[in-house]
């Protein structure tokens, strides 16, 4: 039967450092073709292109400096060119881009693709909350899973132990991704609840803004566990509130606390909201000056619950992260933190 051709849609901080993964597992199965495309937001450094560097020096040296990709790992530039013939996709993209890039590669991919989502994040329209696996749907009509987890990607480049979870619909789908990602290093869990995940995914950043905060009034560990665990608490009510079917089990998996645990210590988000307290710059300014082409993608997803909960009268539901919204946001004092709880 026909090798599964497996592509690779973004290529940041985690995409990097997930196509070290894919790259290595695809050749130790004959299920899958061993080149791998990854497409590559093509920008220049330097006088030369990043594509070219990555084909080349086989290393993302904006993203993921330090460590090699595998060979079979190929950047491409154009949306088009890299995902042709496609049968999985795997998406790893900042969740603003996602919807755009999907109508460009609708034409191009294979009628029994499926994908799977390692995006943190969830976009919202005029009736709630949607996913980003809900997004990708209804523009490529595929089937998806989701994998998060407590994953910062350098870490996991660096090969240091953790664990990852795959929300799955199709237990089939489930295990055909466990095989591009597992690893001894990298230990894949299953959970049936795709929804759980991402939004596990997508909140956690909200609460690490406030962890941040709470660093930056150095408030001690006491404290960032009760903002820590209170946050868990809104996330689980909001799962309740607009996904009826998410388990309370999924919330134990790596992809609920341990994920939150891990980014409010060791996070982007956490080190932006510290910074936005400590220096008074504008959340653009310092994603420009600490991330180096990174992005942020707490800050709009507290935007984004804040109004969605206000439009459903629901703000009293969720005052922890009313608060941080407020405070990233409005200019409420960051000491409210503790004191609107
Ligand atoms: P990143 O933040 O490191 O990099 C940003 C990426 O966006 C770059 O590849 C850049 O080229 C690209 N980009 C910039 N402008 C663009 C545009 N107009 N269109 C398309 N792409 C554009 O990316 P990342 O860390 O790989 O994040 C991708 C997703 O993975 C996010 O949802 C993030 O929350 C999630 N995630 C990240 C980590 C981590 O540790 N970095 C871990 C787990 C999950
Ligand atoms: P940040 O985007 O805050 O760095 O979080 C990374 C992450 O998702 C770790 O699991």
């Amino acid at each position: 039967s026909q090798q599964e051709r497996v592509v690779i849609i973004g290529s940041g901080n985690w995409g990097s450092a997930a196509s070290r993964l894919i790259g290595k597992n695809v050749t130790k199965s004959s299920r899958f073709e061993d080149r791998v495309n990854m497409w590559v937001y093509e920008e220049v450094l330097n006088g030369q292109k990043l594509t070219e560097i990555i084909n080349t020096q086989h290393e993302n040296v904006k993203y993921l400096p330090g460590y090699k990709l595998p060979k079979n790992i190929v950047a491409v530039p154009d949306i088009v060119e890299a995902v042709k013939g496609a049968t999985v996709l795997v998406f790893v993209v900042p969740h603003q881009f996602i919807r755009n890039l999907c109508k460009q590669m609708k034409s191009a991919i294979s009628s029994h693709c499926r994908g799977i989502s390692l995006i943190k994040g969830i976009d919202f329209n005029e009736s709630g909350p949607l996913l980003i696996t809900d997004i990708i749907k209804s523009e490529l009509n595929i089937p998806m899973c989701a994998l998060s987890g407590a994953n910062i990607a350098n870490e996991i480049a660096a090969e240091k132990f953790c664990e990852t979870t795959i929300g799955y619909e199709n237990l089939e789908d489930g295990k055909l991704m466990k095989e591009l990602f597992h690893d001894d290093m990298f230990r894949v869990g299953f959970v049936k609840d795709v929804a759980g995940v991402q939004v596990c995914g997508a909140l956690k950043n909200v609460i690490a803004l406030g962890a941040g905060f709470c660093d930056a009034l150095e408030m001690g560990n006491n404290t960032k566990s009760a903002l820590m665990r209170i946050g868990l608490i809104e996330m689980q009510r909001f799962a309740k509130k607009y996904y009826s079917n998410v388990k309370v089990e999924t919330f134990m998996e790596s992809c609920g606390v341990a994920d939150l645990i891990t980014t409010c210590y060791g996070g982007r988000n956490r080190k932006c909201a510290e910074a936005f307290i400590r220096t008074k710059k504008s959340w653009n300014v310092l994603e420009e000056e600490l991330l180096n082409g990174q992005k942020l993608q707490g800050t709009t997803t507290a935007k984004d619950v804040y109004l969605t909960l206000k439009k459903d009268n629901a703000l009293e539901e969720f005052p922890h992260m009313v608060t941080i919204y407020r405070i990233a946001f409005e200019g409420l004092p960051v000491e409210r933190i503790v004191l609107d709880i």
